[in-house]
């Protein structure tokens, strides 16, 4: 059982620590700590990041901070210094308890006069999110003198810093402190630590321009184990977490106790029992570990970055992978956290509503790249060419209008799954109505034409830029239209007084004829009456149909970019990630099992599956067409992304490692939603499950409308019943 819950790795393996920092991440929502050594610098990709706080240094990149390392710690025997990557191990276990999020590294360095063992076990609070526990016990097998150094590193990794534009660094009382303060903002991030050893040593503080170091040095006996523990601080003056209490009153084995209490009560209604494949269940609930780890908990508006908390990869900005790919998760497991992601769109409307100002539309455009308050972190150069070394227009920025109804998009499924109509009251309905203005804007009418089209947009497959009548961006604009009109019925019924004040600012009257007019008339590309495809947008199957191997034959270099003006695929049919078939999965009951097959068919051979969201649309609508051994693979492929090597590193010359979320709440989405066929019909809970044929049964829990449910399947069978 415990093996189902733990991944571990036995060799020393430089060439893995940028994908182990990855894989072995620790977190709580309010931080995520890279999966590094405790004695590795910013060189090893290091990273204590930060949810919601932000940065820009001259003009690069505005990018999330990382904290100062809390968890530095190094040793030295007979005045060696022994650290990883440098000194060889003879010996290295690095593994995760991802039940309950406790990080362990084991190393033994053979020395000239023996061995020597570091041991170093750490956690983030999941009980108060500003804790983190780290203790280390070293011993050798011969009589020797130690120096253990621990403290805190101010000088973090950063790839567009350095952040801080001051350091303040002390050490009183036996509490040693590093407070970075952003250069744009003035925004502190402090860090303190107290430690703590039972044993006879010298004990010295050490301050440097950038760390504040412990030095503790004492003669080990041979084979005794000395144990130092350090309770550490995180906080900043950008806060809504309350604080955590006395770092000096809180031991190592209270805060580790209580810290896997908290995530106890997570995985009693996070796991996914699968009897019958071990590989599937472990990959899911590691997965499900992962979005735990960065879910704002306690926090009452703050949202999740593409790549989570494992660094400033894609600017700790937030895409639109959390609407549709992480928030169902969330909905269906503790919908409080998915309120959160959803007022961290209400809060930024005000941003959204300046970038649509920017480009001329009316109402709410939200960033494709949101930091905090919604500043659109894209540049309208987000690739750099290998060749020239320049960088490329790009037009994720300007045109991936398909972000805005992401955000309607997931406000209906939270009050479709919960019930909880008061986010609209909150402002999720003004946000509907700002979108739904905002698709207004971009609609054309041709003079002999009822139809309204959208152009000059980019879909979900980005390698084809600026183009027409993209199918899913037109039919998430009508999906927009359509709901906006329900919601402000509901509205206008449940809170008459937010009605009234939004009809004040909006006249709701004349605004609910234009929005039912637009998706009455709003064209949505529809299946070829003979071979049942719809065409991604007009004149796609113009383009050359080359395979996706042939494609990236023509590549010159493996980094190069795939679309933008002059991408090997921009060309040809070949795209990045589901399109059409994510349209199908969003909207399943438009259309039949035949069309949903005929464009599996048809687009999955074409897709180069680039983006890690990929897999889980194709395997989702696989489940939905009912051949769940074809969608099995795919759904594998999303729930491994972080388990296994094999991610996409590079985009052009800017580097993308990092968590994938999306792809992790995706596999949730297939599991649940696919496989289990889970679904609410009439207010209620159904189960119309299809299982890969190795799975014998699975069980899960999931709250709907305000209620705990289990759902039993064995084989085709399924009982939802309720938790009282
Ligand atoms: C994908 C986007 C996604 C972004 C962040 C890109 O590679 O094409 O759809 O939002 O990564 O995950």
């Amino acid at each position: 059982m415990t093996d189902m819950w733990e991944i571990s790795s036995v060799e020393f393996n430089k060439d893995n620590i940028p994908w182990y920092g990855n894989k072995f991440l620790i977190g709580n929502g309010y931080f995520g700590i890279r999966g590094t050594m405790e004695e590795y610098t910013k060189e090893q990709m290091c990273a204590v990041n930060m949810a919601g706080i932000y940065d820009r240094v001259g003009d690069a990149w505005r990018e999330s901070v990382n904290a100062p390392n809390v968890l530095y710690t190094y040793i030295k025997a007979d005045g060696a210094v022994y650290a990883l990557p440098d000194t060889e191990p003879a010996e290295h276990i690095q593994s995760l308890d991802f039940r309950h999020g406790i990080h362990l590294r084991r190393t033994v360095w053979q020395t000239p006069k023996g061995k020597i063992t570091l041991e170093c076990e750490r956690f983030a609070s999941m009980e108060r999110q500003h804790i983190v526990g780290l203790r280390c016990t070293v011993s050798a097998d011969y009589d020797c003198d130690f120096e253990i150094v621990t403290g805190i590193d101010g000088d973090v990794w950063d790839i567009n810093g350095p952040h801080f534009a001051k350091l303040d660094i002390s050490c009183e009382d036996g509490v040693k402190s590093v407070v970075g303060t952003t250069g744009e903002k003035g925004v502190t991030v402090s860090a303190a630590e107290y430690i703590r050893f039972d044993f006879d040593a010298d004990k010295s503080c050490d301050i440097t321009d950038k760390a504040a170091l412990s030095h503790i040095c004492f003669r080990a006996g041979a084979g005794k184990a000395y144990t130092v523990e350090k309770i550490a601080e995180i906080y900043s003056s950008a806060d809504t977490l309350e604080r955590s209490g006395d770092i000096k009153s809180l031991t190592y084995d209270e805060a580790k106790a209580e810290s896997v209490a908290a995530w106890e009560k997570i995985q009693e209604i996070s796991e996914v029992v699968i009897e019958g494949d071990d590989e599937a269940a472990k990959a899911l609930n590691y997965s499900l570990y992962h979005l735990n780890c960065i879910a704002p908990r306690n926090m009452r508006s703050m949202s999740i970055p593409a790549r989570g908390l494992s660094g400033q990869v894609y600017k700790g900005a937030v895409f639109w992978d959390t609407e549709m790919f992480m928030i169902d998760y969330f909905i269906y497991t503790d919908p409080e956290v998915a309120k959160t992601l959803i007022r961290y769109r209400i809060d930024t409307l005000g941003g959204a509503r300046k970038k649509a100002a920017e480009y001329g539309l009316n109402g709410a455009y939200y960033a494709w790249e949101s930091q905090e308050g919604g500043i659109e972190g894209c540049s309208d150069y987000n690739v750099v060419d290998v060749f020239t070394k320049r960088p490329m227009r790009t037009h994720f920025r300007d045109k991936q209008y398909h972000v805005s109804a992401a955000v309607v998009y997931a406000i209906m499924k939270y009050i479709d799954a919960s019930g909880d109509y008061s986010i609209l009251e909150e402002g999720a309905a003004e946000v509907a109505v700002e979108c739904a203005r905002m698709y207004r804007s971009l609609l054309i009418k041709k003079a002999d034409s009822d139809k309204y089209e959208i152009h000059d947009v980019v879909g979900p497959d980005e390698y084809h830029e600026r183009v027409n009548n993209n199918a899913y961006t037109n039919r998430m604009a009508k999906f927009v239209f359509e709901k906006t009109v329900q919601l402000l019925g509901v509205l206008k019924d449940k809170y008459p007084d937010c009605y009234a004040e939004l009809d004040e600012k909006y006249e709701l009257d004349r605004l609910y004829a234009v929005f039912a007019d637009s998706a009455e008339h709003m064209y949505v590309p529809e299946p070829n009456p003979e071979t049942g495809l719809i065409e991604q947008f007009d004149g796609y199957f113009k383009l050359e149909d080359a395979s996706v191997d042939e494609v990236r034959s023509r590549l010159l270099d493996e980094k190069e970019y795939w679309g933008g003006a002059y991408g090997v695929a921009s060309d040809t049919q070949v795209l990045k990630q589901a399109d059409v078939v994510a349209m199908l999965s969003m909207f399943k009951n438009d259309y039949s099992t035949d069309i949903m097959r005929k464009n599996w068919n048809y687009y999955e051979p074409r897709t180069e599956h680039g983006s890690s969201l990929s897999a889980c649309m194709y395997s989702l609508l696989s489940c939905y067409i009912g051949d769940p051994d074809s969608a099995y693979p795919l759904f594998m492929k999303s729930a491994s992304a972080d388990l296994l090597p094999g991610s996409k590193q590079w985009a052009g010359l800017i580097y993308i490692g990092g968590t994938h979320p999306a792809s992790e709440g995706g596999a949730w989405i297939v599991a649940t939603l696919g496989f289990a066929g889970i679904s609410a019909e009439n207010g209620r809970l159904v189960s119309r499950p299809a299982l890969p044929s190795k799975w014998k049964a699975m069980r899960f829990k999931l709250r709907f409308g305000g209620k705990l449910y289990s759902v039993n399947i064995e084989g085709n069978n399924s009982v939802i019943e309720e938790i009282k």
